[in-house]
């Protein structure tokens, strides 16, 4: 069924949000003070979706997309917006989305901070494989819209120039492998997930080792900002111990904890734990230790054994964000006067942080959202929670 709607604003994830007798409506590429026609897909009793079939009444902001692939390719929802525009929604998008999980009306939520580059900022990208079990030497490509299918394209407006020969190259695949994933060194060299090797990326004019098997950030540029973020609520802190949990190679602390004596890192991957060691080393800092394994088993296992309540526990978990259990265990267990999460994933950050503060024991000091995928749907958050 065609229905014709007026939106009224973009929600997390980018779709236009407008209503159609009283009910939801989201539509993906429709954006605020459009009129649209759209043709109905899911129409549940409280909420509907529809595909947007044409725009009758543009918004004034309203852009031709930069990018060619972008009707096909799943990787872009800000395209058709100017960035400043982005930005006010992603900011706005926060705002109710804390607003909305956590009812905590006293949050301040500051400005986003911007990334310096809108595009050319991935110093790492993820294609899959487009011919399945075949051993021939292949393109590889994005996944669709339609989150399944694959999008071979040319050239991406996200990735770093120095990328660009990996998206038309025939790769041979192993077998096994679905997708293989690029980085860049700090000299733009490229560096492939089919074989470990270290290699250095420049961090905040800060040069670390990593592995090609391993985490590293994707914009480095606000990579560096987190760091600078960071290190100054460190510097207001002075924490007598820094715990880095999914500590990666080591990046935050490095960053921003120079000062602190005593610093432990906890990560599971041994590509990372192995970089981790050689980047304290290398920059001068001390490192107390190093706990290998799965975070929810060592982390409480060390706090119980180690209690110190001059303690800042920085957290920077992968998308799908921490297990339960820790969640629990950092409700109310801990004595740390502080815990900063670093997160990039605003629904599973909210998810986490309810239940960190259902033991009211830490109050949300500070939320700084950074602008990590310019065009994406996605906004990386710094919070920092101090003890009541
Ligand atoms: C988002 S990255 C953060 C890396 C680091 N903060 C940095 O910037 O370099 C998440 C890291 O957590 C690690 N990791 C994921 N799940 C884990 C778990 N359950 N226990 C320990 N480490 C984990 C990954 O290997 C990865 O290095």
């Amino acid at each position: 069924m065609d229905i014709e709607l007026t939106i009224d604003k973009l929600v997390f994830g980018g779709d236009g949000l407008g209503f159609v007798n009283g009910k939801a409506c989201f539509v993906e590429g429709a954006l605020p003070q459009e009129k649209i026609l759209a043709r109905l897909l899911v129409d549940k009793a409280n909420y509907s979706k529809a595909k947007l079939i044409r725009v009758l009444v543009p918004a004034p902001e309203r852009v031709k997309p930069p990018c060619p692939y972008i009707e096909r390719c799943g990787g872009c929802q800000y395209q058709h917006l100017p960035y400043a525009e982005e930005l006010r929604w992603k900011q706005n998008q926060v705002r109710e989305s804390f607003d909305q999980v956590l009812k905590l009306d006293t949050v301040l939520i500051e400005s986003v901070r911007t990334s310096p580059k809108e595009y050319g900022y991935r110093n790492s990208i993820s294609l899959h494989r487009t011919s399945p079990g075949s051993g021939k030497p292949q393109r590889m490509g994005f996944i669709g819209r339609d989150n399944h299918s694959k999008v071979l394209i040319d050239h991406c407006l996200l990735a770093g120039e120095s990328l660009k020969s990996v998206f038309t190259a025939l790769h041979t695949l192993k077998r096994s492998e679905e997708k293989r994933t690029f980085k860049l060194d700090e000299k733009d060299r490229i560096l492939t997930s089919e074989e470990e090797k270290l290699y250095r990326v420049n961090v905040g004019g800060v040069s670390l080792w990593t592995s090609s098997l391993g985490f590293f950030q994707n914009n480095l540029a606000v990579t560096g900002l987190i760091g600078a973020q960071l290190e100054e609520w460190v510097r207001a802190i002075k924490p007598g111990r820094f715990l880095d949990l999914y500590a990666g190679v080591g990046t935050f602390p490095i960053l921003a904890a120079r000062e602190v004596p005593e610093i432990y890192c906890f990560e599971e991957n041994p590509y990372s734990t192995g970089c981790i060691r050689r980047n304290f080393k290398e920059t001068g800092m001390p490192l107390t230790g190093v706990l290998t394994g799965k975070v929810e088993k060592t982390f409480p296992r060390f706090l119980l054994a180690n209690p110190k309540p001059e303690t800042l526990i920085f957290l920077d978990p992968p998308r799908q964000g921490i297990a339960s259990s820790l969640a629990n265990f950092l409700a109310k267990e801990p004595d740390a006067a502080h815990i900063i999460f670093l997160a990039c994933d605003l629904q599973i950050l909210l998810r986490d942080l309810r239940m960190i503060l259902a033991a009211s024991r830490y109050r949300i000091r500070s939320v700084v959202p950074f602008d990590m995928f310019p065009r994406t749907k996605h906004i990386e958050l710094l919070v920092w929670l101090q003890r009541i």
